[in-house]
């Protein structure tokens, strides 16, 4: 029981983090059943349970590219994310399998979180709390972005962004660095960041 009012709430905050993003989104019902982002995520939160059972990793697969199909949105069972994420429009994003995504992030349409390597370790990004990636904009390879960071709208990130700061063009340049990268952000085991909610 208490198992599923985590899930209902987790559905609800969801909805809401998607209403308080968007202010074209009128009623929890619209975004339930008009936001491809949403469902998306929830269809991945499915995905990435199936994931954590090695034998279940096929099915997962599935359920991750049938979304696709649906929504336009690919992402890898394998990629953790955080609470309250919302994708607005969502067409063309792509999450790798190591990307690792913080609390309350939003994400335009066209985002990449992808790798550069063909390595099998950690090889996408992994984004902090509060950070917003701009429509088309491509974030490359196991870079950090700090909390609150904004990427613009078609960036291409290849390097770390620090808490705060706006990164915009190609490569990316760091527009308002108003806190460095420290090490411990660096060194921080950025499965701390997630609190798994399925
Ligand atoms: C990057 C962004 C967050 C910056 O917003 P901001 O903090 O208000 O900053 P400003 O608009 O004052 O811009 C700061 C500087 O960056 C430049 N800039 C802003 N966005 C840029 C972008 N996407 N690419 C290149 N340069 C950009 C501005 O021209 C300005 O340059 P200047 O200092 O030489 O005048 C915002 O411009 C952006 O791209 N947001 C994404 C929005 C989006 O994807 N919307 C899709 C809706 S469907």
């Amino acid at each position: 029981m208490a198992g599923v009012r985590a899930l209902v709430r987790a559905l609800v905050e969801d909805l809401d983090a998607a209403r308080a993003h968007d202010p074209a989104a009128r009623s929890r019902l619209e975004v339930a059943l008009a936001y491809p982002g949403v469902h998306a995520l929830w269809a991945h939160r499915a995905a990435h349970r199936l994931w954590r059972n090695p034998a279940l990793r096929l099915p997962a697969r599935l359920l991750s590219q049938l979304a696709r199909a649906t929504t336009g949105i690919e992402i890898h069972p394998g990629a953790r994310l955080g609470r309250r994420l919302f994708i607005d429009h969502g067409m063309g994003v792509v999450i790798g399998e190591t990307t690792v995504v913080g609390d309350d992030v939003m994400l335009y349409h066209g985002v990449t979180l992808g790798g550069r390597s063909l390595n099998r370790g950690k090889r996408h990004p992994t984004l902090g709390d509060r950070v917003t990636v701009g429509a088309g904009a491509k974030v490359l390879g196991p870079v950090w972005v700090g909390d609150d960071a904004q990427i613009g709208a078609n960036a291409v990130v290849v390097k770390d962004v620090p808490a705060g700061a706006v990164a915009v063009g190609i490569p990316a340049r760091i527009r308002v660095p108003n806190a460095p990268v420290t090490e411990r952000s660096r060194t921080e085991d950025p499965s701390e960041l997630i609190e798994y909610i399925i």
